[in-house]
């Protein structure tokens, strides 16, 4: 079909259908994601957020339907063509899912020693620039318990970029920090965005995250997608998520321009 020999197009979801046993949690999802753009995927808790990552990052196979990454289907690779095609995803865990027992730095060099045959030396480089990139120079040699909430989410930031990926994926990247931390993430998800092209797909339920950084808003509800555009294209849609955020942004503007300052204070943007 033309839209997946279509450059710009880097994600093609069609049909896709996914269940746990006999119990369908994704039903008919269908959707693009263009180079280069934040893909928002948002809904409440339960509704499959996590699960639909789960498929586009191959972690799990869905009961029909398609997944295209650059016009190759992923669903159809075997295991081998699908370890090589994670390559070039990062993904980014909820919780942040660091090794704690090995150093931030070595969180973060763990894709190249695994899946590259680098120089040490090179790795080290590389690790540095990483982490140099998420804030965190000067941090590889910590234990990642000894890190604040939001350094975490950054090192597993630094851990997924490791591998410069063309797309990345992150589940819940502000849930648990408050919202000054939760809004510097937001501007460093921005900047990978501007610097690299990077194409991002950020599973969220923060609707001020979703006017933070989407470019495309994906509303999904109990395993249906409810809306899919532009957060301002969404605004008729009566869905309570984007009706609250609505209603409520002309009393909440001080506090978005506070947190855009102070956003501004730590130099992300
Ligand atoms: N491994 C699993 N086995 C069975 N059911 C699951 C599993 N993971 C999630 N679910 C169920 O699937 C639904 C969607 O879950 P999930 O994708 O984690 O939602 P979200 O990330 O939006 O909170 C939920 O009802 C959840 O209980
Ligand atoms: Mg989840």
């Amino acid at each position: 079909m033309a839209a997946s020999n279509d450059n710009d197009i880097i994600i093609e979801v069609r049909d896709l259908v996914v269940k746990y046993g006999d119990r369908t949690v994704l039903d008919g999802i269908n959707f693009q994601v263009r180079r280069g753009e934040i893909f928002v995927i948002l809904g409440g808790s339960g509704c499959g957020k996590s699960t639909l990552l789960r498929n586009l990052v191959g972690l799990m196979r869905p009961y029909s339907g398609r997944i295209l990454i650059n016009g190759q289907d992923f669903t159809a690779m075997n295991d081998e063509e699908r370890t090589d095609a994670r390559k070039r995803m990062g993904m980014c865990f909820q919780g942040s899912a660091l090794f704690g027992s090995m150093s931030v730095g070595d969180n973060v060099a763990l894709p190249l020693r695994e899946h590259t045959r680098l120089e040490e030396s090179t790795i080290e480089i590389m690790t540095k620039i990483k982490l140099e990139l998420v804030g965190l120079g000067g941090f590889g040699d910590f234990l990642p318990a000894e890190l604040s909430g939001g350094m975490k989410k950054r090192a597993g930031l630094a851990r997924a970029m490791a591998m410069d990926p063309e797309i990345i994926f992150y589940d819940e990247p502000s849930a648990g920090l408050d919202p000054i931390v939760a809004a510097g993430l937001d501007g460093l998800i921005r900047k990978m965005q501007h610097t690299f092209n990077l194409t991002s797909v950020v599973v969220t339920h923060e609707m001020e995250s979703v006017k933070q950084i989407a470019d495309t808003v994906c509303m999904l509800e109990r395993g249906r997608i409810v809306g899919l555009g532009a957060l301002e294209e969404l605004r008729a849609l009566d869905y309570p998520y984007v009706q609250q955020f609505f209603a409520r942004r002309a009393q909440d503007e001080s506090q978005i321009d506070s947190a855009e300052y102070l956003r501004s204070l730590t130099g992300l943007e």
